[in-house]
């Protein structure tokens, strides 16, 4: 590991002009570092590792293997994303891993929330170690580790997402470069703008490792995560449009494992509810509720009724935090 450490008196990376100081001194450093060896990268299309590829791709073009893993619990359009963004126009060796069916095979039947995170999280690890034992002469792995992941890990509130999870023979193998580890969030925004990304991919919400598995609750079902994943692309849509996108700290839906007795065309129906919540924040520990306009919660309802099969209620969530989490597992 580098151990370079976030000077006291560094200028915060505010402007474009100092991102590109930034940039033009991180290429140099990973040159320096890397040589003409090989760099492995677990890419998830996150802010962190988005910038750390697109940064990599400037400084070692196709020495830089990224390695995506399609686990299932992605939003709409995602993994799809990153192949254009990285494959397709920044021209990056990506390695798209489809294994929806093996994470979904695991989690079927699996309610606990606690359980379901721990079967996602090895999973991720065992996927990701059987692609880097498949590759050979990559010295190096890349991680999208950032100034607060540091702060947090050396005050022992959590282990940021090191190479700690991997397997020995795995983990042993790499010299770690952590282009961005000096970095606040913001800045990494500001950065990955500069480098090209995509501003649906800088500006993201926050989104948890387990993806819509935590907003599945109970045990996942194929046609109940599919129900989450439209009413949720929806939801971004309607934000999107109405301006409310960048300003909203975190918006999603939920789809809980109950169903309730509706009426459609003259029918009686029997299907989901679908939970809208969109929350602001400062620190994660306390949330206020957003409220919307009445015109959007109706057309929101109108909207994820008509279009995701299954559902035929749409509650919204009041609940700020405490006493109830942002999440709902
Ligand atoms: P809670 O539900 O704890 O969420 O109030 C606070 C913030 O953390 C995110 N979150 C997670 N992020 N892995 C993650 O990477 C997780 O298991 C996880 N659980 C919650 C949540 O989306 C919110 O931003």
């Amino acid at each position: 590991m580098t151990d370079i450490r976030r000077p006291d008196d560094m200028v915060r990376i505010t402007t474009p002009e100092l991102a590109q100081a930034f940039i033009d001194e991180q290429i140099s450093a990973i040159r320096a570092q890397v040589g003409d060896r090989k760099v492995l990268l677990a890419l998830s299309g996150g802010v962190d590792s988005s910038v750390v590829a697109a940064l990599l791709i400037k400084a070692i073009g196709q020495n830089l293997v990224c390695v995506h893993v399609n686990h299932g619990l992605l939003r709409k359009g995602e993994p799809e994303q990153v192949i254009q963004v990285f494959r397709d126009e920044m021209k990056a060796n990506l390695i798209y891993v489809d294994a929806v069916d093996r994470f979904l095979d695991k989690l079927a039947g699996v309610a606990d929330p606690e359980q379901k995170r721990h079967i996602i999280g090895e999973e991720f690890i065992d996927v990701f170690a059987e692609e880097a034992r498949k590759l050979e002469g990559v010295d190096f792995l890349a991680q999208g580790t950032i100034w607060p992941d540091i702060l947090e890990s050396e005050a022992g509130i959590k282990a940021h997402h090191n190479a700690g999870g991997l397997p020995e023979d795995i983990a042993s193998r790499f010299e770690l470069v952590e282009p961005v580890r000096i970095l606040f969030k913001d800045e990494v925004r500001v950065v990955g703008r500069l480098l090209g990304l995509p501003a649906n991919m800088v500006d993201r919400q926050p989104f948890p490792g387990p993806g819509l598995g935590v907003r599945c609750p109970g045990a996942i079902t194929r046609d109940r995560l599919e129900a989450v994943r439209e009413s949720d692309a929806i939801l971004r849509e309607e934000f999107e449009k109405n301006g409310l996108a960048g300003k909203v700290w975190q918006y999603f839906t939920v789809v809980p494992d109950f169903k309730s007795t509706g009426v459609k065309d003259g029918k009686r129906t029997f299907d989901w509810p679908c939970i809208i919540r969109a929350i602001n924040t400062t620190d994660v520990m306390e949330v206020t509720v957003e409220h919307l306009p009445d015109e959007l919660i109706d057309h929101l309802v109108k909207r994820i009724i008509a279009e995701v099969p299954g559902i035929n209620r749409v509650l919204y969530d009041y609940t700020p935090k405490p006493p109830a989490t942002v999440e709902y597992e």
